[in-house]
């Protein structure tokens, strides 16, 4: 096969329907797409437009790749076992690209965005027909008919583009929850993060196109609409604005939001969290570490002095507040006392929950340049220190729903037994009851009776 690249504003068709006729006439059924998708909301989101494009060009799905004409992988870069992980899926692949010719594989996403990475691909993993980044994903079908056509590969990897196209419709699977993307990129270079290097500057979508998606969405019967972009509060149009627009639709549903950054989370913005009945009473505000020097080394641009500002202000407006937040641990050159800042910072905000990571070198970031002379062993016990802490505050903390009353979207069975639901409070926390399955999808109100590290049970409050 020769290797070959395109252009991204090359376009050879005038409608979708047209190429939809091109692209079908090589099969001889109904094809069908397998769409792996590694990583965040948002990258579900973009998997979601992607399938959209590939419905409206003719293709069904599955979920056996073994039955797929065209496999899809939609990469995540965030850390090193994500990428690990990826690569020794796509060497799978390989058997089955044997046993059909026609099988069309490709991976685009964050991963592939880095030139390295597309170039390993190339060089060494030949079974793969697509490469793209996060960009151009409105070009896959053109790509695809140039796998199959003319038997190349195609590696299209922009450096820069527009929003993930707005003419791309998602195709979503959820009816009940559904997410909207309402910026693209990073502009905060924290030092870790591969984010900005892969998806480029902040773009915003405009305020009414978001608006009318999420009115549309709620028409049709959606109970949880998640906002998404790296960090909301630079949302161009007026975050809060947004969040009040949206809170005026009819209906009867609530919104959430990820991911906010401390340094722009404001006052108005708890407010706005109390005040709205639509938007969840929940803040997910990664902190990564819980020492000054650390968060300084970051790039993070806040202190925990500012940080417990925000939490003093929500909790003071309503004690019960709930937060969750993101933590690294062992960040180059961070000590053992540094983490243990982390751990106690942990202790005095109370978070209902952490996602907490080890630090993963990025190359092309600025801490990848910085010396870090902790293993990874190490960093792992720490890991688990943390974890084994945060548990035993979250099932203190969560207590204080016991005898409460919390509105729940079940949208499971749950774990506890045999008809069990379960589902997330206002709060976002995991609750648990008894209930019939025609319950999922509905909000109910659960007296709390049982709070554990993980979740909350409770009964229906007739
Ligand atoms: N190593 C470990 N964790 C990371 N995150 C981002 N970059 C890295 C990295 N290089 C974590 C942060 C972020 C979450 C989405 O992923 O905690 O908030
Ligand atoms: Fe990465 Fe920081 Fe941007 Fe979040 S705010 S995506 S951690 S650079």
């Amino acid at each position: 096969m020769k290797k070959s690249s395109i252009s991204c504003g090359q376009q050879d068709f005038s409608s979708v329907l047209e190429l939809s006729l091109e692209l079908t006439k090589n099969y001889d059924h109904i094809p069908l797409c397998y769409i792996h998708t590694y990583g965040c909301a948002q990258n579900v989101s973009d998997s979601e437009k992607i399938m959209g494009l590939m419905k409206e060009c003719g293709y069904s799905f599955t979920d056996k790749v073994e039955n797929a004409d065209l496999i899809i992988f939609n990469t995540c870069a965030i850390r090193e076992n994500a990428e690990a992980k990826v690569f020794g899926n796509i060497g799978e692949l390989k058997r089955l690209k044997e046993n059909n010719k026609n099988l069309v594989i490709a991976v685009c996403g964050c991963m592939t965005q880095q030139k390295h990475i597309a170039d390993r691909i190339m060089e060494s993993y030949h079974q793969v027909d697509i490469v793209f980044g996060t960009y151009g994903a409105e070009k896959l079908p053109q790509m695809i008919l140039d796998v199959l056509r003319e038997n190349k590969r195609v590696f299209a990897i922009c450096e820069n583009g527009d929003l993930m196209s707005e003419s791309l419709r998602q195709l979503r699977s959820d009816k009940i929850k559904a997410s909207i993307p309402i910026m693209y990129g990073c502009n905060n270079f924290c030092s870790y993060c591969i984010v900005p290097y892969v998806r480029g500057r902040e773009r915003s979508r405009e305020l009414d196109a978001v608006y009318e998606e999420a009115k549309s969405l709620v028409e049709q019967g959606c109970k949880e609409i998640t906002l998404l972009g790296q960090n909301v509060n630079s949302y161009s149009y007026g975050f809060v604005e947004l969040l009040k627009k949206i809170n005026s639709i009819d209906g009867d549903f609530r919104i959430r939001f990820l991911s906010s950054h401390p340094k722009d989370a404001s006052k108005e913005l708890i407010d706005a969290i109390i005040d709205l009945p639509k938007v969840a009473k929940h803040l997910h505000l990664p902190l990564q570490s819980g020492c000054d020097e650390i968060l300084s080394a970051m790039n993070r641009r806040y202190t925990t002095n500012d940080y417990m500002r925000i939490v003093s202000y929500a909790r003071e407006r309503k004690p019960d507040f709930s937060f969750s937040s993101d933590i690294i641990v062992g960040f180059p050159g961070e000590s053992y006392e540094q983490f243990c800042q982390t751990k106690e910072f942990l202790r005095e905000v109370k978070f209902d929950n952490i996602f907490s990571y080890v630090y993963s070198r990025r190359s092309g970031t600025k801490a990848a340049e910085l010396r870090d002379n902790i293993s990874d062993s190490q960093k792992g016990l720490w890991l688990r220190e943390l974890i084994l802490d945060q548990r035993e505050t979250a099932t203190n903390w969560l207590s204080r729903f016991v005898g409460m009353t919390l509105v729940v979207l079940p949208d499971m069975e749950g774990r506890t037994g045999e008809g069990w639901l379960a589902g997330k409070s206002d709060e976002n926390i995991i609750v648990e009851f008894k209930g019939g399955k025609s319950l999922i999808g509905q909000f109910v109100r659960v007296k709390i009776t049982k709070a554990m590290n993980w979740a909350l049970l409770g009964e229906i409050d007739k």
